[in-house]
């Protein structure tokens, strides 16, 4: 079989990605990494008692050795023996509870940086999050948050590690200093080689995490959206597409594994040249009596020390390299200019009355494609207001402005709820007081109780029932197994498109917002269901402001305002009768609506 991907690929680094990362975008996460500073402390005293014993376990492995060479004493090596075996036996433990303590820690840390991370997500502005992939975020809130929070804990236990092998060469020094002066130049060559290779490999691991977001969002999508790829028959081409990008990547991969292992093979390379001037050193000074048998033992046996240390060293530098990647990509989450967050003001609504108003409103989503033109409108409190237009004239544009999930920018026109720009209110008036209901609702893989107390977790199942009746989907809940107690998959995947929008519905009416927007949110349903929505929807009219955004003229109909939108402008409002009378489009719309309703009876 031929390689698929046999070329590895350099990659064209930006500047910005050549740039050292600082480490004040670590200690900008100081908070997160020192949050249990007794539980640390005890760690940094366990590891240190551990390095003392690591210490003195080889000196006393080597005495031992030596033991055999100066003429056994057994008496002296049944004593160091037992020395190396109770040193062996704390280590372990001491390492046992570090551990423990440890888990607890690292895990607790994680939690709190990911609780803000979470929470820092979801105060993103919804233009950012279209802007994203889901794996920006995702692999922010787990993979780099915990790489930050461990950072202490690993460094502490490489670096106590460290010092255990310095003792060591402190001691073997103390033996033979020429001996020690080719240790360190081996310990110098390892080093130097290793540097570089963790230096190239943080470079590429820099670039690859980056570039492989999209791709694992892409993966995410590729199961989410399994049953259209199904539909159409897509699976090979949707393969395609994912493996094409992912072979660019893995061909960066490839590069920075060929650098890495060329660097790691000179390594071990010089390690065994080095070895071997190091033997021939301790043979050398052997036969002219400098040194003893035992020496060229210890040092012999305990030859990998000195590229341990140097691989300790290097980890520590690595682990370093690797946490400021992450620290890095933590903080651009944090980072407003970066994803900037929902604005809100401070004017508080405890109760509002729901008169909304747009005043010369023009938005665009990107700069250069304008979306609402010079736009105004009233929609009165309890009355039903409807739009109606064309697919992508601005409809849901217009109700999303209004929940304010996207906000207008300063000149161009205001949005007011009951006389008062909407960009002045706080997050709950806005959010508590307009709720809004689309036409592909996103339901979560919970129970149907679980999702519908999301918007009021206090709800009893008497008021669940009272709503889901209201919104005509009691019955088949009521004939599942488990009832409201059933789970509904992904995003709702269990449920028909008219169930999910059902569900949706009732989860609006238990908020119980003020202002209502259903957009298109009963396009799923049957014509009777539709119409038992309808007369719901409508009732609320009583105490709320509703406004429903249709295809099907006739729930629209009984409305008791209707603007129709055209690329972006109000073409005309009224009620039925008056647009009937003045807006062509509209009546066109209306005939071209009876007439497939006349053929579809036909042909009933
Ligand atoms: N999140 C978005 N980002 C960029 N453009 C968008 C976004 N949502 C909608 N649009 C664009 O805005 C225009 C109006 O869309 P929309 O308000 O959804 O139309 P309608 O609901 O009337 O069918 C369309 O051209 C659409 O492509
Ligand atoms: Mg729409």
């Amino acid at each position: 079989m031929k390689f698929i991907i046999s070329k590895s690929k350099k990659p064209n680094f930006s500047k910005e990605e050549k740039k050292r990362i600082k480490f004040s975008e670590l200690t900008k996460l100081n908070k997160y990494m020192f949050n249990f500073k007794w539980q640390f402390a005890c760690i940094v005293c366990l590891l240190l008692c551990m390095t003392v014993l690591a210490v003195f376990m080889p000196i006393y492995s080597a005495r031992l050795l030596a033991t055999f060479t100066d003429g056994l004493d057994s008496r002296a090596t049944l004593f160091l023996a037992g020395i190396v075996c109770v040193f062996g036996i704390i280590y372990q433990c001491l390492d046992c509870i570090a551990s423990i303590l440890w888990n607890n820690v690292s895990i607790n840390s994680a939690i709190v940086i990911r609780k803000d991370l979470i929470s820092r997500v979801n105060s993103i502005s919804q233009s950012s999050i279209d802007n994203s992939n889901t794996a920006t975020f995702t692999s922010r809130i787990y993979s780099d948050a915990e790489m930050v929070t461990n950072y202490p804990l690993r460094m502490t236990d490489f670096l106590t590690t460290a010092i255990g092998h310095i003792g060591f060469f402190t001691y073997i020094a103390s033996l033979n200093i020429w001996v020690s002066l080719v240790q360190i130049a081996i310990f110098v060559v390892t080093l130097t080689i290793q540097w570089l290779r963790v230096n190239n490999r943080t470079k590429y691991n820099r670039f690859l995490k980056k570039i492989n977001e999209p791709i694992q969002s892409l993966q995410t999508e590729n199961i989410r959206g399994i049953k259209d790829i199904r539909g159409i028959n897509a699976n090979e081409n949707i393969e395609n597409t994912i493996i094409d990008r992912k072979i660019e990547v893995l061909s960066y991969e490839m590069r920075k594994s060929h650098i890495n292992t060329g660097l790691r093979t000179l390594a071990s390379i010089s390690i065994y040249l080095l070895n071997f001037v190091l033997l021939a050193v301790c043979v050398f000074l052997f036969t002219h009596g400098q040194i003893v048998l035992a020496t060229v033992l210890i040092v012999y046996n305990f030859r990998n020390n000195i590229n341990n240390f140097a691989n300790y060293i290097i980890n520590i530098k690595e682990l370093t390299n690797e946490t400021l990647v992450s620290a890095e990509r933590v903080n651009e989450l944090f980072d407003e200019t970066k994803y900037p967050s929902e604005k809100f003001g401070d004017v508080h609504f405890s109760k509002c009355k729901g008169d909304i108003k747009f005043d010369h409103v023009t938005f665009a989503y990107n700069e250069n494609k304008i979306v609402l033109d010079d736009i105004g409108f009233e929609i009165p409190h309890n009355k039903v207001t409807s739009f109606v237009g064309p697919s992508g004239s601005g409809k849901s544009t217009i109700a999303s402005l209004i929940a304010k999930l996207y906000s207008l920018k300063e000149g161009n026109g205001t949005i007011t709820l009951d006389g008062v720009d909407v960009n002045n209110l706080d997050r709950d008036s806005i959010r508590n007081g307009i709720s809004i209901i689309s036409q592909s609702p996103y339901l979560f893989n919970l129970t149907i109780a679980e999702n519908l107390r999301l918007a009021k977790p206090e709800a009893t199942d008497l008021e669940l029932e009272k709503v889901l009746k209201q919104a005509d989907i009691l019955e088949f809940i009521n004939s599942l197994p488990q009832g409201i107690n059933s789970k509904i998959g992904e995003n709702g995947v269990k449920l028909s498109g008219g169930q999910r929008q059902r569900i949706a519905i009732a989860r609006a009416l238990l908020k119980n917002s003020k202002v209502m927007l259903f957009d298109e949110a009963t396009s799923a349903l049957d014509n009777v269901t539709q119409n038992n929505v309808k007369d719901t929807i409508f009732k609320l009219a009583k105490n709320h402001t509703i406004v429903t955004i249709a295809h099907r003229l006739s729930t629209v109909i009984d409305s008791d305002k209707i603007i129709y939108i055209d690329g972006g402008k109000v073409a005309a409002e009224g009620t039925h009768k008056n647009l009937m009378e003045t807006c062509t489009q509209y009546h066109d719309m209306y005939d071209e609506e009876d007439i497939n309703e006349d053929s579809n009876a036909k042909s009933e």
